[in-house]
């Protein structure tokens, strides 16, 4: 059965369905809103939705979704317990990267949810979700390169309290470079033992 959504989030869904304000509109199958507890105290960030997250409507439902899966379960997590969600809702085509226009068209509605969500920790997966929440969060002067910043925790302010950021590495990168595994799941057991209620 479909996930019933409160009022204000099925509202931004239905926005985010119909939006047509970047040129990714015109290449969509469907748009992704993200996925599991809109009460959730962690969010996970990625870049933006693949060929079967475009196809499937639904976030990390690929490659790069298994390794998620597989990280979630070292930082004793399970997908309906957090919200994952993506910097761009519609899928670039050929999964290039993200524009700056594009970026910009789109993250209106990603601060909507995080605004609804009100997270204890963001986990931003690959660069540009760092890059795109760092910024955000008043942190633009701590942005470095991925493999610099990843598993360090960044306490700022929301305007809802204390959140703490947390670059990673984006899951993806473990289909190509096999090393990276490690690297990301030292970082999912820190995320485990770090408060994350609200
Ligand atoms: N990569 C992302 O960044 N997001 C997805 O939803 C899938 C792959």
């Amino acid at each position: 059965m479909a996930e019933v959504l409160p009022q204000e989030m099925q509202e931004l869904s239905q926005s985010i369905s119909a939006c047509r304000k970047c040129g990714l509109a015109a290449t969509r199958a469907n748009a992704v809103f993200g996925v599991g507890s809109l009460d959730a105290g962690v969010m996970f960030i990625g870049e933006a939705p693949g060929a079967n997250e475009d196809k499937q409507g639904i976030p990390f439902c690929g490659a790069a979704g298994k390794v998620l899966d597989e990280l979630l379960a070292v930082a004793a997590l399970k997908r309906d317990d957090v919200f994952i969600g993506n910097i761009l809702k519609c899928r670039p085509p050929g999964n290039r990267n993200p524009q700056d226009g594009e970026i910009a068209a789109c993250t209106p509605y990603l601060d909507a949810q995080i605004a609804f969500i009100k997270p204890v920790v963001i986990c931003c997966l690959g660069n540009f979700a760092a890059g795109y929440v760092m910024n955000k969060f008043g942190l633009a002067g701590k942005i470095q390169g991925i493999t610099k910043i990843h598993g360090s925790i960044f306490i700022t302010d929301a305007a809802y309290g204390k959140i703490k950021i947390m670059p990673m590495f984006h899951p993806a990168v473990v289909t190509y470079d096999a090393t990276k595994k490690s690297l990301l799941a030292n970082d999912f057991a820190v995320l485990k033992n770090i408060p994350k209620e609200k």
